[in-house]
């Protein structure tokens, strides 16, 4: 049965949610689900604005028949080919043939890549700043390329001052009734969700944001319409803040994050040292996560909000242990910047931890190493617990 949701008059929601994908782009975890948002705009012409993953094709589908309630469909605006949120566009293409499908030039050739050459013919190719008006709607397409591919664009709706964003602004996480993110508890529900979403779908991506945010802010915005999780209509400058924020890689906390791996206790018993010290300083919300058991793309989103960076791992076969050497190829896959860090090796006969791990980071912009590696050759001794303690001084006067 369909489920679309009226937003407006003469907008709606018509995507769906997936509560039971196990893994979002076949890597990130989504405990909470992940919704697949797609808008239908309905003025003299009806234009469709993106379409859905092929996991929620039918709601997608009965949701789009429904809100057009026996109109023709005129546009199917693509603003992003990632299937996630364009694998429908054949089948919709295929029901209503007389819609043109719009795009830009890398659109348009990214559609004959995955559904064959036929498919873009008679679409209408857009550029920055283009108008389609749909009779009581102007559209007009904002150029945001890296946003997350190249191809991407977002649409604004001149008459309603929408943003139809893309993937900007979006989260993970499903829609659980409430279609406005004013009708939920944002800090609680959905906020580390939309960080962990932004820093490892688009964070390595910063510049293209700034870009986009500067282009935004152009504009008088009244709704933001992402293709993920709950449609911003107020404090919106909540989740544009954020955004500023983690484009430059700035941190959005002064908090330390102590990432640590551990084969028999040892590492993590230094790490618990270096904690307990830093908290006997008074330092607050000290957060601290076992990247073996902790999924990577939490540690991202951890190391994106934080000032302070701690990781602590041994040595494994002359290198760092495997699922540290993971999360800081990650971390430096998606170019963090502007961080103060310090680190933690073991090694019992040849420690290397501590001379590799930032080795990993060094090509980072302002990446700032604030001690020199503590070295547990084994076991925590007196020693090492005393340059603990100091490590724990110099973090905690640097915060
Ligand atoms: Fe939600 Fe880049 O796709």
């Amino acid at each position: 049965m369909h489920c679309e949701r009226k937003i407006t008059d003469d907008l709606y929601w018509i995507g769906a949610s997936d509560r039971r994908l196990s893994l979002f782009e076949g890597v990130y975890h989504v405990p909470d689900g992940v919704s697949y948002n797609a808008y239908l705009l309905l003025g003299e012409k009806t234009a469709l604005l993106d379409t859905a993953d092929k996991a929620v094709a039918g709601q997608f589908l009965e949701n789009l028949e429904a809100a057009l309630s026996g109109r023709a469909l005129d546009y199917i605006i693509v603003n992003h080919m990632e299937p996630d949120h364009a694998a429908m566009l054949a089948e919709v293409k295929r029901r209503w043939p007389g819609a043109v499908i719009v795009g830009n030039a890398k659109t348009l050739a990214m559609i004959g890549r995955f559904f064959g050459d036929t498919l873009a013919e008679g679409a209408l190719s857009v550029k920055e700043g283009d108008e389609i008006d749909l009779g009581g709607h102007v559209l007009t397409f904002v150029m945001a390329p890296m946003v997350h591919w190249p191809e991407v664009m977002v649409t604004y709706d001149k008459t309603a001052r929408t943003l139809f964003s893309a993937d900007a602004f979006g989260t993970f996480g499903a829609l659980s009734g409430n279609l406005f993110m004013d009708e939920t508890d944002f800090s609680r529900r959905y906020l580390d969700e939309a960080r962990r979403y932004y820093a490892n779908i688009v964070g390595k991506y910063g510049p293209s944001v700034t870009t986009l945010l500067k282009k935004a802010s152009a504009l008088p915005i009244d709704m933001i319409c992402p293709l993920h999780g709950p449609i911003w209509r107020q404090n919106i400058g909540t989740i544009v803040d954020k955004y500023a924020k983690w484009a430059a890689y700035e941190p959005e906390d002064r908090a330390v994050m102590i990432a640590c791996a551990s084969i028999y206790g040892n590492t993590q018993n230094a790490a618990d040292i270096l904690a307990a010290r830093l908290a006997e300083r008074g330092v607050r919300d000290i957060v601290m996560y076992d990247v073996s058991v902790k999924h990577p793309s939490v540690i991202v989103a951890e190391a994106f909000r934080c000032s302070h960076l701690v990781f602590a791992a041994p040595t494994y076969n002359a290198g760092v242990f495997v699922t540290m050497e993971t999360v800081l190829n990650d971390i430096a896959a998606h170019g963090l910047q502007n961080r103060d860090v310090a680190f933690i090796e073991n090694g019992s006969w040849a420690p290397m931890s501590g001379k590799l791990m930032p080795a990993m980071m060094e090509k980072l912009k302002n990446i700032r190493v604030i001690a020199p590696p503590v070295t547990v050759a084994s076991a925590v001794t007196e020693d090492c617990a005393e340059t603990l303690d100091k490590l724990a001084e110099t973090i905690a006067a640097s915060l």
